[in-house]
Protein backbone atom coordinates (compact mmCIF):
# COMPACT_ATOMS: atom_id res chain seq x y z
CA UNK A 1 0.00 0.00 0.00
CA UNK A 2 1.50 3.45 -0.83
CA UNK A 3 1.58 6.12 1.70
CA UNK A 4 -1.33 8.28 1.78
CA UNK A 5 0.33 11.32 0.67
CA UNK A 6 1.67 11.60 -2.67
CA UNK A 7 4.98 12.75 -3.14
CA UNK A 8 6.00 11.26 -6.37
CA UNK A 9 4.09 12.20 -9.59
CA UNK A 10 5.04 11.86 -13.22
CA UNK A 11 3.51 13.91 -15.91
CA UNK A 12 3.83 12.54 -19.56
CA UNK A 13 3.78 15.88 -22.02
CA UNK A 14 5.74 19.21 -21.37
CA UNK A 15 3.35 21.43 -24.00
CA UNK A 16 1.39 24.28 -22.36
CA UNK A 17 -0.62 21.64 -20.16
CA UNK A 18 1.80 19.64 -19.05
CA UNK A 19 4.03 22.38 -18.15
CA UNK A 20 1.78 24.03 -15.89
CA UNK A 21 0.93 20.91 -14.47
CA UNK A 22 4.40 20.00 -13.62
CA UNK A 23 4.85 23.43 -12.53
CA UNK A 24 1.90 23.28 -10.18
CA UNK A 25 3.14 20.08 -8.81
CA UNK A 26 6.37 21.21 -8.74
CA UNK A 27 5.31 24.01 -6.58
CA UNK A 28 3.66 21.92 -4.20
CA UNK A 29 6.36 20.58 -2.78
CA UNK A 30 6.19 17.00 -4.97
CA UNK A 31 8.85 15.48 -6.63
CA UNK A 32 8.18 15.48 -9.80
CA UNK A 33 9.38 13.87 -13.58
CA UNK A 34 8.13 14.68 -16.81
CA UNK A 35 8.24 13.01 -19.31
CA UNK A 36 9.17 14.35 -23.32
CA UNK A 37 9.92 12.22 -26.19
CA UNK A 38 13.16 14.16 -27.33
CA UNK A 39 15.19 16.11 -25.48
CA UNK A 40 14.66 19.28 -27.64
CA UNK A 41 10.73 18.59 -26.64
CA UNK A 42 11.95 18.31 -22.97
CA UNK A 43 14.23 21.19 -22.82
CA UNK A 44 11.25 23.67 -24.93
CA UNK A 45 9.11 22.20 -21.77
CA UNK A 46 12.04 22.98 -19.01
CA UNK A 47 11.85 26.45 -20.77
CA UNK A 48 8.53 26.59 -20.68
CA UNK A 49 8.09 26.27 -17.05
CA UNK A 50 11.03 28.45 -16.00
CA UNK A 51 9.93 30.85 -17.80
CA UNK A 52 6.36 30.84 -15.91
CA UNK A 53 8.08 30.23 -12.24
CA UNK A 54 10.29 33.67 -13.45
CA UNK A 55 6.03 35.34 -14.51
CA UNK A 56 5.20 33.97 -10.91
CA UNK A 57 8.50 35.69 -9.19
CA UNK A 58 8.01 38.83 -10.95
CA UNK A 59 4.32 39.17 -10.16
CA UNK A 60 5.19 38.16 -6.43
CA UNK A 61 3.60 35.20 -6.34
CA UNK A 62 6.10 33.13 -5.11
CA UNK A 63 9.68 34.00 -3.94
CA UNK A 64 12.86 33.69 -6.09
CA UNK A 65 13.75 30.65 -3.09
CA UNK A 66 10.73 28.97 -4.14
CA UNK A 67 11.20 29.53 -7.66
CA UNK A 68 14.58 27.52 -6.97
CA UNK A 69 13.00 24.78 -5.13
CA UNK A 70 10.64 24.34 -7.22
CA UNK A 71 12.90 24.05 -10.67
CA UNK A 72 15.17 21.80 -8.08
CA UNK A 73 12.18 19.14 -8.03
CA UNK A 74 11.49 18.94 -11.55
CA UNK A 75 13.41 15.87 -13.77
CA UNK A 76 12.84 15.41 -17.70
CA UNK A 77 13.06 12.31 -19.15
CA UNK A 78 12.25 10.39 -22.45
CA UNK A 79 12.29 7.02 -20.90
CA UNK A 80 8.45 6.24 -19.61
CA UNK A 81 10.14 3.21 -17.63
CA UNK A 82 11.33 6.14 -15.19
CA UNK A 83 7.63 6.41 -14.16
CA UNK A 84 7.84 2.85 -12.06
CA UNK A 85 7.89 4.20 -8.90
CA UNK A 86 5.47 6.88 -9.61
CA UNK A 87 2.35 7.27 -7.11
CA UNK A 88 0.38 9.27 -9.60
CA UNK A 89 0.58 9.87 -13.06
CA UNK A 90 -0.73 12.62 -15.29
CA UNK A 91 -1.22 12.55 -18.95
CA UNK A 92 -1.03 15.75 -21.05
CA UNK A 93 0.26 14.38 -24.45
CA UNK A 94 -2.28 15.59 -27.64
CA UNK A 95 -5.63 15.78 -27.70
CA UNK A 96 -6.13 12.68 -29.84
CA UNK A 97 -7.54 9.23 -29.03
CA UNK A 98 -5.22 6.89 -30.14
CA UNK A 99 -1.86 8.73 -28.63
CA UNK A 100 -3.95 8.75 -25.29
CA UNK A 101 -4.75 5.29 -25.78
CA UNK A 102 -1.67 3.37 -26.73
CA UNK A 103 -0.04 5.80 -24.01
CA UNK A 104 -2.42 4.01 -21.26
CA UNK A 105 -1.22 0.94 -22.16
CA UNK A 106 2.12 1.80 -21.82
CA UNK A 107 1.91 3.15 -18.62
CA UNK A 108 0.12 0.30 -17.24
CA UNK A 109 3.42 -2.12 -18.43
CA UNK A 110 6.00 0.78 -16.78
CA UNK A 111 4.20 1.93 -13.24
CA UNK A 112 4.84 -0.71 -10.87
CA UNK A 113 3.18 0.39 -8.44
CA UNK A 114 -0.41 -1.23 -7.81
CA UNK A 115 -2.07 1.78 -5.84
CA UNK A 116 -0.79 4.08 -8.42
CA UNK A 117 -3.39 6.35 -9.90
CA UNK A 118 -3.40 7.03 -13.83
CA UNK A 119 -5.36 10.32 -14.45
CA UNK A 120 -5.47 11.72 -18.08
CA UNK A 121 -5.96 15.42 -18.90
CA UNK A 122 -8.23 15.04 -21.76
CA UNK A 123 -10.68 17.72 -22.35
CA UNK A 124 -12.85 15.31 -24.29
CA UNK A 125 -12.19 11.71 -24.66
CA UNK A 126 -14.34 9.62 -22.55
CA UNK A 127 -12.38 7.97 -19.83
CA UNK A 128 -13.70 4.58 -19.71
CA UNK A 129 -11.84 4.25 -23.54
CA UNK A 130 -8.59 5.05 -21.59
CA UNK A 131 -9.10 3.08 -19.04
CA UNK A 132 -10.26 -0.46 -20.77
CA UNK A 133 -6.67 -0.03 -22.63
CA UNK A 134 -5.25 -0.54 -19.03
CA UNK A 135 -5.47 -3.76 -16.93
CA UNK A 136 -6.50 -1.31 -13.96
CA UNK A 137 -9.42 0.17 -15.49
CA UNK A 138 -10.05 0.94 -11.75
CA UNK A 139 -7.12 2.79 -10.82
CA UNK A 140 -8.06 5.37 -14.68
CA UNK A 141 -9.51 8.93 -13.72
CA UNK A 142 -9.98 12.13 -15.77
CA UNK A 143 -8.33 15.03 -13.98
CA UNK A 144 -8.83 18.08 -16.29
CA UNK A 145 -7.12 21.37 -15.78
CA UNK A 146 -7.05 24.70 -17.13
CA UNK A 147 -4.59 27.07 -19.28
CA UNK A 148 -2.77 28.24 -17.81
CA UNK A 149 -2.67 26.14 -14.86
CA UNK A 150 -1.04 28.38 -12.33
CA UNK A 151 -3.39 31.12 -12.55
CA UNK A 152 -6.93 28.98 -12.67
CA UNK A 153 -7.90 27.50 -9.79
CA UNK A 154 -10.00 24.60 -11.39
CA UNK A 155 -10.12 20.70 -11.70
CA UNK A 156 -12.29 18.82 -13.24
CA UNK A 157 -12.44 14.81 -11.85
CA UNK A 158 -14.17 12.26 -14.00
CA UNK A 159 -15.05 9.17 -12.88
CA UNK A 160 -15.52 6.06 -15.66
CA UNK A 161 -18.13 3.58 -14.92
CA UNK A 162 -15.36 1.50 -13.67
CA UNK A 163 -12.91 4.34 -11.35
CA UNK A 164 -12.76 3.41 -7.71
CA UNK A 165 -14.12 5.87 -4.65
CA UNK A 166 -10.99 4.97 -2.96
CA UNK A 167 -9.13 6.34 -6.45
CA UNK A 168 -11.64 9.10 -7.12
CA UNK A 169 -11.02 10.23 -3.70
CA UNK A 170 -6.85 9.98 -3.71
CA UNK A 171 -7.15 12.32 -6.75
CA UNK A 172 -9.27 14.80 -4.86
CA UNK A 173 -7.05 14.93 -1.93
CA UNK A 174 -3.97 15.50 -4.23
CA UNK A 175 -5.69 18.08 -6.42
CA UNK A 176 -7.10 20.06 -3.03
CA UNK A 177 -4.95 19.29 -0.53
CA UNK A 178 -1.89 18.76 -2.14
CA UNK A 179 -2.19 21.35 -5.33
CA UNK A 180 -4.67 23.81 -4.01
CA UNK A 181 -7.19 23.88 -6.81
CA UNK A 182 -10.54 23.67 -6.66
CA UNK A 183 -12.57 20.58 -7.29
CA UNK A 184 -15.57 19.58 -9.40
CA UNK A 185 -17.06 16.56 -10.64
CA UNK A 186 -18.44 15.56 -13.79
CA UNK A 187 -20.00 12.90 -15.74
CA UNK A 188 -17.82 10.78 -17.80
CA UNK A 189 -19.22 12.65 -20.81
CA UNK A 190 -17.28 13.98 -23.75
CA UNK A 191 -16.29 17.62 -22.87
CA UNK A 192 -16.98 17.05 -19.10
CA UNK A 193 -18.55 20.55 -17.91
CA UNK A 194 -16.69 22.86 -18.62
CA UNK A 195 -15.72 22.29 -22.55
CA UNK A 196 -19.38 20.98 -22.73
CA UNK A 197 -20.29 24.52 -22.49
CA UNK A 198 -17.13 26.49 -23.77
CA UNK A 199 -16.82 24.69 -27.34
CA UNK A 200 -20.34 25.27 -28.18
CA UNK A 201 -19.40 29.55 -27.16
CA UNK A 202 -16.08 29.13 -29.19
CA UNK A 203 -17.05 27.33 -32.57
CA UNK A 204 -20.52 29.93 -32.97
CA UNK A 205 -17.34 33.18 -32.37
CA UNK A 206 -15.70 31.46 -35.14
CA UNK A 207 -18.80 30.77 -37.15
CA UNK A 208 -19.32 34.41 -36.40
CA UNK A 209 -16.35 35.81 -38.00
CA UNK A 210 -16.87 33.34 -40.85
CA UNK A 211 -20.25 34.83 -41.75
CA UNK A 212 -19.45 38.41 -41.42
CA UNK A 213 -22.11 38.67 -38.73
CA UNK A 214 -19.28 40.73 -36.67
CA UNK A 215 -15.42 41.24 -36.72
CA UNK A 216 -12.78 39.67 -34.85
CA UNK A 217 -12.32 42.47 -32.77
CA UNK A 218 -15.97 43.24 -31.84
CA UNK A 219 -16.38 39.87 -30.95
CA UNK A 220 -13.64 39.81 -28.42
CA UNK A 221 -14.80 43.29 -27.45
CA UNK A 222 -18.35 42.37 -26.97
CA UNK A 223 -17.67 39.87 -24.54
CA UNK A 224 -14.86 41.24 -22.54
CA UNK A 225 -16.73 44.89 -21.95
CA UNK A 226 -20.32 43.58 -22.07
CA UNK A 227 -20.16 39.99 -20.07
CA UNK A 228 -17.27 40.71 -18.37
CA UNK A 229 -15.12 37.72 -19.47
CA UNK A 230 -11.43 38.51 -19.39
CA UNK A 231 -10.54 37.69 -22.48
CA UNK A 232 -13.08 37.35 -25.84
CA UNK A 233 -13.87 33.88 -27.64
CA UNK A 234 -11.27 34.10 -30.12
CA UNK A 235 -8.35 35.35 -28.30
CA UNK A 236 -9.59 32.44 -25.93
CA UNK A 237 -9.33 30.07 -28.96
CA UNK A 238 -5.91 31.17 -29.52
CA UNK A 239 -4.73 30.31 -26.12
CA UNK A 240 -5.87 27.12 -26.07
CA UNK A 241 -4.55 26.07 -29.30
CA UNK A 242 -6.91 25.73 -32.73
CA UNK A 243 -5.74 22.46 -33.17
CA UNK A 244 -6.87 21.57 -29.39
CA UNK A 245 -10.31 23.57 -30.18
CA UNK A 246 -10.77 21.38 -33.30
CA UNK A 247 -10.01 18.01 -31.15
CA UNK A 248 -12.50 18.72 -28.37
CA UNK A 249 -14.97 19.88 -30.73
CA UNK A 250 -14.42 16.43 -32.92
CA UNK A 251 -14.82 14.08 -29.68
CA UNK A 252 -17.68 16.18 -28.72
CA UNK A 253 -19.48 16.47 -31.73
CA UNK A 254 -18.30 11.85 -32.14
CA UNK A 255 -20.21 11.72 -28.87
CA UNK A 256 -23.32 13.70 -29.57
CA UNK A 257 -24.07 14.18 -32.95
CA UNK A 258 -25.33 17.91 -32.49
CA UNK A 259 -24.53 20.37 -35.30
CA UNK A 260 -23.58 22.64 -32.10
CA UNK A 261 -20.45 20.81 -31.59
CA UNK A 262 -19.17 20.34 -35.31
CA UNK A 263 -16.28 22.15 -36.54
CA UNK A 264 -17.00 25.12 -39.02
CA UNK A 265 -14.98 25.21 -41.74
CA UNK A 266 -12.68 28.19 -40.96
CA UNK A 267 -11.01 26.61 -37.80
CA UNK A 268 -10.53 23.37 -39.88
CA UNK A 269 -8.94 25.64 -42.79
CA UNK A 270 -6.75 27.86 -40.04
CA UNK A 271 -5.50 23.83 -38.35
CA UNK A 272 -4.77 23.06 -41.76
CA UNK A 273 -2.98 26.31 -42.56
CA UNK A 274 -0.61 25.55 -39.06
CA UNK A 275 -2.71 28.73 -37.61
CA UNK A 276 -2.95 27.46 -34.27
CA UNK A 277 -3.14 30.04 -32.01
CA UNK A 278 -0.42 31.47 -29.73
CA UNK A 279 1.61 28.52 -29.78
CA UNK A 280 2.39 29.11 -33.28
CA UNK A 281 2.31 32.77 -33.08
CA UNK A 282 -0.12 33.29 -35.10
CA UNK A 283 -4.01 32.49 -35.38
CA UNK A 284 -6.90 34.93 -35.14
CA UNK A 285 -4.26 37.14 -33.72
CA UNK A 286 -0.69 37.45 -34.36
CA UNK A 287 1.87 36.89 -31.45
CA UNK A 288 5.35 38.48 -31.45
N1 LIG B 1 2.45 32.06 -12.08
C1 LIG B 1 1.71 32.61 -11.14
N2 LIG B 1 0.83 33.61 -11.34
C2 LIG B 1 0.72 34.10 -12.58
C3 LIG B 1 1.46 33.56 -13.63
C4 LIG B 1 2.36 32.50 -13.34
N3 LIG B 1 3.09 31.92 -14.28
N4 LIG B 1 1.11 34.21 -14.76
C5 LIG B 1 0.18 35.11 -14.43
N5 LIG B 1 -0.04 35.05 -13.10
C6 LIG B 1 -1.01 35.85 -12.34
C7 LIG B 1 -0.66 37.32 -12.36
O1 LIG B 1 0.20 37.62 -11.31
C8 LIG B 1 -2.01 37.97 -12.17
O2 LIG B 1 -2.37 37.91 -10.79
P1 LIG B 1 -3.19 39.10 -10.10
O3 LIG B 1 -4.51 39.14 -10.80
O4 LIG B 1 -3.27 38.69 -8.66
O5 LIG B 1 -2.36 40.33 -10.34
C9 LIG B 1 -2.96 37.01 -12.89
O6 LIG B 1 -2.28 35.76 -12.97
C10 LIG B 1 -3.27 37.48 -14.31
O7 LIG B 1 -2.06 37.60 -15.02
P2 LIG B 1 -1.68 38.86 -15.92
O8 LIG B 1 -2.12 40.12 -15.23
O9 LIG B 1 -0.26 38.76 -16.29
O10 LIG B 1 -2.48 38.62 -17.24
P3 LIG B 1 -3.95 39.01 -17.62
O11 LIG B 1 -4.64 39.83 -16.59
O12 LIG B 1 -3.83 39.52 -19.00
O13 LIG B 1 -4.67 37.57 -17.61
C11 LIG B 1 -5.14 35.37 -18.26
C12 LIG B 1 -4.24 36.58 -18.48
C13 LIG B 1 -4.83 34.74 -16.90
C14 LIG B 1 -4.82 34.36 -19.38
C15 LIG B 1 -6.64 35.82 -18.31
O14 LIG B 1 -6.88 36.55 -19.49
C16 LIG B 1 -7.60 34.66 -18.25
O15 LIG B 1 -7.86 34.09 -17.21
N6 LIG B 1 -8.17 34.31 -19.42
C17 LIG B 1 -9.12 33.21 -19.55
C18 LIG B 1 -8.38 31.92 -19.62
C19 LIG B 1 -9.32 30.74 -19.71
O16 LIG B 1 -10.53 30.84 -19.84
N7 LIG B 1 -8.73 29.56 -19.63
C20 LIG B 1 -9.46 28.33 -19.72
C21 LIG B 1 -9.27 27.79 -21.08
S1 LIG B 1 -10.11 26.25 -21.26
C22 LIG B 1 -8.97 25.13 -20.81
O17 LIG B 1 -7.86 25.38 -20.49
C23 LIG B 1 -9.39 23.72 -20.81
C24 LIG B 1 -9.58 23.06 -22.09
O18 LIG B 1 -9.78 21.86 -22.05
C25 LIG B 1 -9.56 23.72 -23.39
Amino acid sequence: MSSEKIERVGIVGAGQMGAGIAEVCARAHVDVIVFEQTRELAAAGKARILKSLDRGVSSGKITEREREQAAARLTFTSELSDFADREIVVEAVLEDEAIKTALFVELDRVVTDPDAVLASNTSSIPIMKLGVATSRPERVIGMHFFNPVPVLPLVELISSLKTSDAVLARAERFAADVLGKQVVRAADRSGFVVNALLVPYLLSAIRMVESGFATRDDIDKATVLGLAHPMGPLALSDLIGLDTVKSIADSMYAEYKEPLFAPPPLLLRMVEAGLLGKKTSAGFYEYV
